[in-house]
């Protein structure tokens, strides 16, 4: 039976140390606002999950106003546009010219070392390794927490819980089932994504529909290329050997970048189902849900880690309001205001995806696909309104 800890004051217990954690800890440091971070892994663990690299202006300010953007200023790149390949040839949508913005390419796991990095330079600390993680009192006068660490029951006692413990988190699960309401679409294929040290096949992001499937070029750096292909859900990352990969992808892209793709050994490869998820409301009295603890998005635009930072801008203005003047208005309206979001970018992850993935052995819809594609060829307004749902609003 492990021993019973002390009971330990903070003002915001903090479950998870993904992003959204972690961002949410450096930004309440930052402000004088006092919280505890619990992560039930271990710090390797976390920054070893590769995901995915796209940010928007407003994820890379965020960054910046939290103090961790160093690293990704000096090697983020800059996009102004990106390639969608189809019918065997291409066409460019340019963001820049299209919204004024841009978007910056920066591997989600260097966010996560440079925010644990700069966590651990102001004196905070993680308790990786917390297990068996309760929330309680949740609409109590004050909320508490209880976890086992280093062989004895540990308390916090808190203001207010961040449940920013992902998709299979504790924190969704400790609301009462009828309080929520929960949305759910699974798709029926998964990504099969491969890091490579080669330079990548083309200069910006390109984004392939081809009737054997969907195809995504991305990279992390000018010498590191990152590539997906969709995939079978039933599909073991022993299937694909890398040459298996290689002619796949190949084979799904026009002929000039598929003649020009540098190929070798993967130093990475795993394979990721798809899921639109969304539960609401995103509060439970002194819980809020935070990023992917209460939305998933299929990962075709990268919008995930944008709609976690977003939360994050959301509860950290509210809960800044509450230590300054006492007041809750702000958090009162956590909710919609992050849901407003999140069900837009539900909506475009939904119908790139649709856009851009094989459904079914269906010619029609292939065919209406490549219609839609062809449109943004002849269309501003389509092109425009792809664009402003790419790069985000601020
Ligand atoms: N107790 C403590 N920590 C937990 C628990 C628990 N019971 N359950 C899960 N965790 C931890 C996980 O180990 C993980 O490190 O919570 C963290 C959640 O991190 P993420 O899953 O990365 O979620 P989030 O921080 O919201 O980041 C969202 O990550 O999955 C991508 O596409 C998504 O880019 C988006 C971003
Ligand atoms: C990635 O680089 O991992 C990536 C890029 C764009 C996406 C998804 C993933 O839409």
């Amino acid at each position: 039976m492990p021993l019973r800890g002390w009971v330990v004051k903070t003002q915001v217990a903090i479950v998870g140390a993904g992003p959204s954690g972690l961002l949410l800890a450096r930004l309440l440091d930052r402000a004088g606002i006092r919280s505890v971070v619990l992560e039930s892994r271990t710090r390797a663990y976390v920054e070893a999950r590769i995901r995915a690299g796209v940010l928007e202006e407003g994820t890379v300010n965020l960054l910046r106003e939290a103090g961790v953007s160093s690293r990704l200023d000096q090697d983020g790149l800059r996009h102004g546009g990106f390639e969608l390949a189809f019918a065997n040839g291409t066409h460019r949508i340019d963001i820049e010219a299209l919204t004024g913005k841009h978007v910056t390419v920066y591997g989600q796991t260097e966010i996560q070392k440079d925010l644990a990095d700069a966590h651990l330079a102001a004196g905070a600390q993680v308790q990786y390794e917390a297990k068996q993680v309760q929330l309680d009192q949740l609409t109590g006068t004050a909320a508490r927490v209880r976890y086992q660490a280093c062989g004895a029951w540990q308390e916090l006692e808190c203001d207010f819980i961040a449940g920013c413990d992902g998709f299979h988190g504790v924190s969704r699960q400790s609301i009462p089932v009828e309080r929520l309401r929960q949305h759910e679409r699974i798709y029926p294929f998964g990504w099969l994504g491969l890091l490579v040290d080669l330079p990548p096949v083309s200069k910006e992001l390109v984004y392939a529909n081809h009737e054997r499937g969907f195809a995504l070029c991305s990279m992390r750096s000018a010498t590191r290329s990152r590539y997906y292909i969709q995939c079978s859900v039933e599909d073991q990352v022993t299937d694909w050997p890398d040459s298996r990969f290689w002619d796949e992808i190949r084979m799904r892209l026009p002929e000039p970048y598929a003649a020009r793709m540098a190929i070798g050994p993967a130093i990475e490869k795993s394979i990721a189902p798809l899921r639109s998820f969304v539960t609401e409301p995103m509060r439970y009295g002194r819980l809020f849900l935070v990023g992917d603890a209460a939305h998933i998005v299929p990962p075709t635009g990268a919008k995930g880690l944008n709609l976690a930072a977003a939360d994050v801008r959301v509860l950290y203005e509210g809960l800044a309001e509450f230590y300054a003047s006492g007041s809750q208005a702000l958090l009162d309206e956590y909710s919609s205001r992050a849901l407003a979001r999140v069900w837009n970018a539900t909506r475009f992850s939904w119908w790139f995806t649709a856009l851009t993935h094989k459904f079914s052995d269906d010619a029609f819809a292939h065919r209406l696909q490549l219609a839609e594609l062809d449109n943004l060829r002849h269309s501003t307004a389509a092109s425009q309104a792809f664009a402003e749902n790419y790069v985000g609003q601020l």
